[in-house]
């Protein structure tokens, strides 16, 4: 049940003839904060009134009296100049909540078309350990997909692996010069990671090197234009003092900036310095960085060796990462990485040309694009492909084998223009009928609010951050003054369970419940926490659920028995709150779906949860006053129950029954 929808086909029917937009119009219906005026609103006389030629609340009466809404509303009032209030009837909630009651789907209306939507999620690139960067797209994707599968699509997930990059020349590279064949083989998977950071800090050391110089020249720089801009702070204009300040400000800022920048480098420098065997390998490997771009080249030509070694390595890969993602409860239809497009790269680039929308440019291939400085190279003058290519080449195979609708890509903002030109060279392929979606996000930031990375400077592994939550979490939840309650006593693994479900349920949740397209602080404390906006809170108010519903010993069959016998009515303003935000459910699914916004859905849990605990708190439902009044609350615990549980199953996040 979506109410504002139902009110907007009311409203489109008394608008109708007045305008003719009456769907604009008639979607001008929010929830009201505050339940003194009704539950949802309409404010389409305000806007509307000049085109009717009648002032606002004149024409929010003619409303008032054409809409026909009484077999579910009371009736509806006018207030200030022009607002109309909308209060739903006792009786249609109680009908609707027994509904509820009776559908699996907790009233969440299925999308008729069953459209194909692929999504394009996680995505790591392959060979290095995954760390915090990922969590984003992996957490948001999933949401997305559940989301989306949910409301009826046919939704293909797909997990577009870097498994064909650099860092597989890197790998290969550090299994040359520095790799022990039989640890390889034994103990796979952190052999292949220890290779990768050792041969990537020495590529970061040599670019940390050249770049110094450059840095501190620019410190440098700005130093002489801070000197200058603090000179004009004493100028006897007020203006341009003001004018001044803020100029200071910017480049106080800047410099601050490049002085962080040249710390980091320093670090990375020392990090190689400090430890003489690396400090060896580093001089024995001046031009690794070069190096290794030649053995990822060799690898993309068929170069027997190293082909044999990426195929040799990419399970252990592959069985990394899939460790994590059990771990966090995600899985995908198809895994098809990088690799599988490159045979179909050379004809993409010859497809292009062949139609006129590529030309060799200082001997590479590129695509030149209306409103963009720089054209999309497909095809570089030593004839390596790139990340373009295979995403046109992904983009066909898509398109061919799955016949989508839209495809979302769950992605980084920081690579915006990449998809701003694919899409703009999809359309110019003739593939404007289809729904193509950067769905972007933010950065993962530590608590300093730079971006967050472990001591060597790397960015923090996704493993240890899991690994803290499920510590913070077992604190929080299985402390010895909390395990006094229970009865049966938890033993150890149902605390490891509650502990590992609690935690990694509120990374993810508190990843989801900031919008996706904003920066966050990761805080650990903030985000296990009992009481707050996090999921420990919504887990908890689940679980609260499921105690009264074992106290009261009924079933949910036997529930929906007790609301057919007795009836359902509510005495108490704290039920018909909850009845309400129950009934809101759909809403806020159709929400996420409609920006791609899982933090639509975490503000309805949150919210719910708060609107249950006073209704706990003011309600009782085992030593209720009548068999109806018990009825009744006892549907409505059952259903929050169901709402919350499944409201956190779309976000990826598990429940536990006691906690
Ligand atoms: N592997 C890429 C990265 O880590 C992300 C891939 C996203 N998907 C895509 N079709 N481009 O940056």
């Amino acid at each position: 049940m979506h109410i504002p929808q139902l009110l907007q086909e009311r409203f489109v029917a008394a608008i109708k003839d007045l305008t003719d937009d009456p769907e604009t119009f008639a979607s001008m219906i929010r929830a009201t904060t505050d339940p003194k005026h009704g539950d949802y609103q309409c404010n389409a006389a305000m806007p509307l009134c000049k085109k009717v030629g009648q002032d606002s609340r004149t024409l929010a009466q003619t409303l008032v009296e054409r809409l026909d809404v009484l077999d579910f509303c009371e009736a509806p009032e006018v207030a200030g100049p022009g607002f109309i209030n909308l209060k739903l009837r006792d009786t249609f909630l109680c009908e609707q909540l027994q509904k509820m009651l009776g559908d699996e789907r907790c009233g969440v209306t299925k999308v008729a078309s069953g459209d194909n939507i692929v999504i394009d999620f996680s995505s790591p690139n392959v060979a290095k350990p995954m760390h915090v960067g990922h969590i984003r797209s992996t957490v948001i994707g999933d949401a997305l997909a559940r989301t989306l599968k949910f409301l009826g699509y046919n939704t293909i997930t797909d997990n577009h692996l870097g498994d064909w990059g650099t860092q597989f020349g890197i790998i290969i590279y550090g299994y040359k010069h520095f790799g022990d064949p039989a640890t390889v083989e034994s103990n796979p998977v952190p052999e292949l990671s220890k290779l990768y950071r050792h041969v990537n800090q020495l590529i970061e050391y040599r670019k940390a090197l050249a770049a110094v110089p450059k840095t501190k020249a620019a410190i440098t720089e700005t130093e002489a234009e801070l000197v200058a801009a603090k000179s004009a702070l004493t100028s006897a204009d007020a203006k341009a003092q003001k004018s001044a300040k803020k100029l200071v400000g910017a480049v106080e800022r800047r410099l601050a900036g490049l002085n962080d920048d040249l710390d980091s480098l320093d670090e990375k420098i020392t990090g190689v310095t400090s430890d003489p065997a690396l400090l060896a390998d580093a001089e024995k490997h001046p031009k690794v960085d070069v190096a290794v771009l030649e053995e990822t080249a060799k690898l993309h030509q068929g170069d027997k060796e190293n082909l044999a070694l990426w195929e040799k390595f990419l399970p252990h890969c592959k069985d990394e990462i899939n460790r994590i993602y059990d771990r966090l409860d995600v899985q995908f239809d198809h895994t098809l990485g990088e690799s599988y497009y490159h045979p179909m790269l050379g004809p993409v680039v010859q497809q292009l040309e062949a139609k006129g929308l590529a030309s060799k440019s200082d001997g590479a291939v590129c695509v030149f694009l209306d409103g963009f400085d720089a054209p999309m190279i497909v095809q570089k003058q030593d004839g390596a492909y790139l990340y373009a290519t295979t995403d046109l080449a992904t983009l066909q195979y898509r398109l061919d084998t799955f016949h989508p609708s839209e495809i979302v890509y769950v992605v980084d903002t920081r690579q915006s223009e990449h998809f701003v030109k694919l899409f703009a060279v999809a359309d110019r392929l003739g593939m404007s009928d289809i729904k193509l979606v950067h769905v972007n996000f933010g950065t993962v930031l530590g608590e300093d609010g730079k971006p967050m990375k472990t001591r060597s400077g790397s960015l923090t592994g996704l493993e240890s951050l899991l690994d803290g939550a499920v510590d913070r979490a077992r604190q929080v939840v299985c402390n010895p003054d909390r395990l006094e309650n229970f009865d049966p006593p938890m033993d150890e693994a149902e605390q490891e369970s509650i502990a590992e479900i609690v935690g990694i349920g509120a990374i993810k949740f508190a990843d989801l419940g900031h919008h996706r397209t904003s920066d966050y602080r990761f805080n650990l404390n903030k985000m296990v926490a009992l009481e707050g906006n996090t999921s420990t809170y919504v887990q908890y108010s689940y679980a609260r659920t499921q105690k009264i519903l074992e106290r009261a010993e009924k079933a949910e069959s036997d529930v929906l028995e007790l609301v057919k016998q007795h009836g359902v009515e509510f005495t108490h303003p704290a039920e018909r709150s909850l009845a309400l935000m129950l009934l809101k459910f759909e809403e806020a699914i159709v929400a996420v779906h409609k920006d791609y916004a899982p933090n639509m859905l975490v503000e309805y849990l949150l919210e719910t949860s708060k609107v249950y605990s006073k209704f706990n708190e003011q309600c009782h439902v085992l030593r209720a006053e009548s068999e109806t009044i018990q009825a009744t609350r006892l549907m409505l615990v059952t259903l929050c129950g169901r709402v919350l549980n499944k409201g956190l199953n779309l976000l990826g996040v598990n429940v536990v029954p006691r906690m």
